[in-house]
């Protein structure tokens, strides 16, 4: 990994939180729900408790994981083009979203929790950053086929094996001929640190898996590796990582 992995990051100011999600959002969690390309799944039983939990978890005062982008999108996000159009897969508070949208991208942002997005909303609204954020869960996103230029999936590992089969397919088909998968997550070595992460070995990343569930991707970067991690207090400490980079190949001619 490139030292500019570790580059320094950037304080932002705080942000104000308000109420309740906005009526655009929950609109767009209907709609969003309605309109499923990929999968016919239905919510199972432990959907809502999983949107509880999280719910929970982000109504604590400030970010649970901090206000700065993560280091691998930072370093990495030098590849997109300008002005590509990006996906922010269970995006959380808005951290990686408003700083994509930042650096020039259209960004459009999913996550569970209708908290989250809350203040995920305000903070790009207090930013003056467009990001188009909804509620939604991986089973009941639109995964319209090679709409994004770019998808940029950070620690999405509450995916068991069966939800991830359905998420890496689902950002497979909404990535343009030529476009980015950019993944950050964590290996079974993490079950030693216990610093972040689901603390489930099935649900964490080898390179085979990944390569697996990618059959037809280029790699331009697949590497695990080990840093310390400040990302608020949800990933902080020493972390067994998994970087990886997969370009969807374009178009046979
Ligand atoms: C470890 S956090 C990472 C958040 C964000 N990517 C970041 O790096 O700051 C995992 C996120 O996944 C969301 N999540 C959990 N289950 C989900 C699901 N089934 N569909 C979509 N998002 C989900 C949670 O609400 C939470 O925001």
């Amino acid at each position: 990994m490139a030292s500019g992995l570790h580059a320094q990051p950037q304080p932002r100011p705080a942000m104000t939180l308000p109420d309740s999600a906005s009526s655009r959002t929950r609109a767009d969690a209907a709609s969003s729900a309605s309109s499923n390309a990929l999968s016919s799944t239905q919510p199972g039983p432990g959907f809502e408790d999983a949107r509880r939990m999280w719910d929970q978890r982000f109504a604590q005062p400030g970010l649970l994981f901090g206000a700065t982008p993560n280091a691998f999108l930072r370093h990495e996000a030098v590849r997109l083009a300008p002005r590509s159009r990006v996906l922010s897969v269970a995006d959380g508070e808005g951290r990686n979203a408003i700083w994509l949208a930042e650096q020039g991208h259209a960004v459009t942002a999913f996550d569970l929790s209708p908290v989250a997005v809350t203040k995920a909303g305000a903070w790009a609204a207090e930013r003056g950053q467009p990001v188009e954020f909804h509620v939604a869960g991986v089973d009941d996103w639109a995964w319209t086929p090679r709409r994004f230029d770019a998808v940029v999936a950070i620690f999405v590992q509450f995916a068991d094996p069966a939800m991830r089969q359905r998420l890496f397919a689902g950002m497979w088909q909404t990535l343009e001929h030529g476009g980015l998968l950019l993944l950050q997550g964590y290996t079974p070595k993490q079950l030693d640190y216990r610093t972040g992460g689901p603390g489930k070995l099935e649900h964490l990343y080898t390179e085979a898996m990944v390569r697996a569930l990618l059959p037809q991707a280029e790699w331009l970067l697949l590497q695990e590796y080990e840093d310390m991690l400040t990302e608020g207090s949800g990933h902080a400490g020493r972390s067994a990582l998994l970087a990886a980079v997969a370009r969807k190949p374009d178009r046979a001619v």
